[in-house]
């Protein structure tokens, strides 16, 4: 568990919650207990995307993958427990009972999209490809927890309903645009760069942005969904120049 969750990673999440604590006029401080639940999340997401049922990868943020260094049934029981991890570790964040209740169920709901998206992901490889099926995947697998990083910062930063649900939206286009950059990178950067398998999505058939559309028009596609993304900031009264950076870097980034 710390080997994965612990393993030198963007921390992305957690930043998009802090800074959307910031954009609400609240305090990143005061939400670090629900950036580390997200990111519990992702480490656990990313020890069983990376098991040999699922992408079969032996690399992961320059490091060997949690079950090439310790094996199968503890990674799955890593990840097994890194997700239980997640909800412990909310329990703890500061604010009301009510505000904790309706977090726990943003995360839940969240993690069965994320294995919604991924079922799928899996489900795809090798088949027909459509553009509603992929941007679906993507929304899932990747948009929903970065959407739900920017609500837990809105919720816990004392935001308004209004100013969530524009935090929510400006993480939902994000996450597909970073979903996109990510099927991007996988063709174009090196194994060096990216700490992690490139050329794999061609290997295994997967459906992403580059097989359907080719790497010019994916790229497009991410910086106008990264553009959107920063539109649905323009409510908000806090300070948000660290969430346009993030979306800028979310579509530029080398790894
Ligand atoms: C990797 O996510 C999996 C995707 C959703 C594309 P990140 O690119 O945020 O991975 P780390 O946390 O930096 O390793
Ligand atoms: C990203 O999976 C989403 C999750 C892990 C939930 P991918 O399989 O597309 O991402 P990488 O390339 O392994 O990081
Ligand atoms: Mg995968
Ligand atoms: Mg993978």
């Amino acid at each position: 568990m710390h080997y994965s969750a612990l393993a030198p990673g963007k921390r992305l999440r957690p930043a998009l919650c802090m800074e959307s604590a910031r954009a609400v006029g609240g305090s990143p401080q005061d939400v670090l207990d629900a950036a580390c639940a997200l990111e519990l999340v992702h480490a656990f997401s990313l020890v069983h995307d990376d098991l040999p049922a699922l992408d079969n990868d032996d690399l992961r943020r320059g490091r060997a993958t949690c079950h090439i260094k310790f094996g199968e049934a503890t990674a799955i029981m890593a990840g097994d427990a890194l997700f239980a991890l997640a909800f412990r570790t909310l329990r703890n964040q500061m604010g009301t009972d009510t505000q904790r209740a309706v977090a726990m169920g943003w995360l839940a709901d969240t993690s069965l999209e994320l294995v919604q998206g991924e079922t799928l992901d899996l489900l795809s490889e090798g088949a027909e490809p459509s553009a509603d099926t992929l941007e679906f995947i993507h929304r899932r697998k990747t948009g929903s927890l970065i959407a739900c990083a920017c609500a837990f910062g809105g919720h816990f930063g004392g935001g308004t309903e209004a100013e969530v649900a524009a935090l929510r939206s400006y993480g939902e286009r994000l996450g597909l645009a970073f979903q996109i950059a990510d099927d991007v990178l996988n063709e174009t950067a090196s194994v060096e760069t990216l700490g992690k398998a490139a050329g794999s999505d061609k290997a295994r058939g997967k459906l992403t942005y580059p097989a359907l559309y080719g790497i010019e028009a994916a790229k497009l596609r991410a910086r106008e969904e990264s553009d959107k993304a920063t539109e649905c900031l323009r409510s908000l009264l806090g300070p948000t120049e660290a969430l346009l950076e993030l979306a800028r870097f979310s579509v530029e980034r080398s790894n």
